[in-house]
């Protein structure tokens, strides 16, 4: 199997983003298994076609944990209405990482505004007995 991850973006000539995810792919022991295309996900998005799509966007660094609320314009770099309208060019089945504190109603909003309405499954990551974030899974 192989996984392709779409992430990073350059900008005058310096690769800011894929660090992470060159990392964290190493952490968990699947960098040989791993395509690493480096660009802007918002343009490279048209050219893609995919089974499936996760999507961890920037929650806008500690600010996220300090709301009672996270609403979907928090997110970076683009509002996840939008950003999520993109990624169903690529596919309906998308994956979001999100913070615990997100507007569950807004996530619903966002399978039952899909055309036609996608089903929406939602986890609770847990890390060390702590809530830390969610997972919503839309098909
Ligand atoms: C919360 S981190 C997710 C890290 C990811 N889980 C990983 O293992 O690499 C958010 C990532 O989105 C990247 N990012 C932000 N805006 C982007 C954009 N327009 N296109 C592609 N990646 C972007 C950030 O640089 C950061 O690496």
């Amino acid at each position: 199997m192989s996984i392709k991850v779409k992430s990073g973006i350059q900008k005058k000539g310096r690769v800011i983003l894929p660090i992470t995810t060159s990392l964290n792919a190493m952490v968990y022991g699947v960098a040989g298994r791993v395509d690493f295309v480096v660009g802007d996900f918002i343009q490279l998005a048209p050219s893609l076609k995919e089974d499936v799509l996760f999507l961890a966007p920037p929650w806008g660094g500690p600010m996220y944990n300090k709301v009672e609320t996270y609403t979907m314009n928090m997110l970076q770099p683009i509002d996840g209405y939008k950003l999520f309208q993109i990624a169903q060019s690529i596919t309906p089945n998308i994956i979001m990482f999100l913070p615990k504190n997100v507007d569950l109603a807004q996530v619903e909003e966002l399978a039952w505004l899909s055309s036609p309405p996608l089903t929406l499954e939602i986890k609770e990551n847990f890390v060390g007995g702590k809530l830390k974030a969610i997972t919503a899974y839309f098909s």
